[in-house]
């Protein structure tokens, strides 16, 4: 079977502000010609869209293109704006809210499957964390980590999941990624990025890079040999094989599309192409 690999598709900034149906079409048939490519499934890990109503529809749109579809979510798709593009019709007062009503659509929707801390057909997703123990500024702390996400950075802003509780959230995701990754699934999912896919050159120089990553070897150890981890989150295309402790190779895969200004297959010269691939 045949399975594209993509995420981070942000779909929002490339699409119009509407309800509408007619110019949405338009601008999801133009988004998926230039970014993705036919195979017999697809899977997006996250950052999908900011707003809900282009989220959902993007779905619906979605299942129309591959037989199957597998998602897990990413930190844009679960952010609580008190005011939506679209007005104040649906405010989503916690992140929990809002993963419940995406959970319940995507049901909707025969062949889609959204990986919430869960596996379908061998395939396990979750939306991962950063561990906040991965220092990238000499002198930091896990502590200061904790902090400056809760008060300064996107997420702690825009989020309201698990009381924000930088502790609560690693610990439920640590527990996820153990418990799905113990049921040996071919394929895993996250939005947030192992370490072990290696830091691309512009995370290096990003002061803010602690909070895109976490420690996965712990995690990839429990996945057979020649299983596959997807992720996103850092808008830099990788795709390499990485040898656990135990000797077993897992292919590492992050195609995001990123936003409008940036070039995600520049730094190491890859192309949609490369995330077709065959799959047990
Ligand atoms: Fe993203
Ligand atoms: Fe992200």
């Amino acid at each position: 079977m045949k399975c594209y690999f993509i995420s981070d598709l942000h779909v929002d900034f490339y699409s119009p502000m509407t309800r509408s149906m007619e110019p949405l079409q338009k601008a999801f048939e133009q988004f998926y010609e230039r970014n993705f490519l036919p195979a017999d499934a697809c899977c997006i890990a996250g950052d999908i869209a900011n707003d809900y109503f282009t989220y959902v529809e993007f779905l619906k749109f979605i299942a129309t293109k591959y037989a199957k579809v597998y998602l897990c979510l990413g930190n844009h798709d679960i952010i609580t704006e008190k005011k939506s593009h679209y007005g104040k019709d649906r405010d989503f007062l916690t992140s929990e809210e809002k993963i419940e009503f995406f959970c319940n659509e995507a049901a909707k929707i025969q062949n889609v499957h959204l990986l919430e801390n869960r596996v379908a057909d061998g395939v396990a997703g979750c939306m991962g964390m950063c561990d906040f123990e991965y220092k990238h500024v000499p002198g930091a702390t896990a502590t200061q980590n904790k902090m400056l996400w809760k008060f300064c950075w996107f997420d702690g802003r825009h989020w309201n999941y698990k009381g924000n509780d930088p502790d609560a959230l690693w610990r439920h995701y640590d527990q996820a990624m153990l418990s799905l990754t113990q049921k040996q699934p071919n394929i895993m999912m996250t939005h947030f990025l192992p370490l072990e896919f290696g830091m691309a050159e512009r995370y290096k120089h990003d002061e803010c890079s602690n909070f895109f990553y976490f420690a996965g070897a712990k995690y990839l150890e429990n996945m057979p040999d020649g299983s596959i981890w997807q992720a996103g989150h850092t808008h830099t295309a990788i795709k390499k094989w990485f040898t656990d402790s135990k000797g077993k190779k897992h292919l590492l895969l992050c195609n995001p599309v990123g936003y409008p200004n940036e070039n995600s297959y520049q730094e190491y010269g890859l192309k949609k192409e490369d995330f077709v691939v065959e799959v047990v």
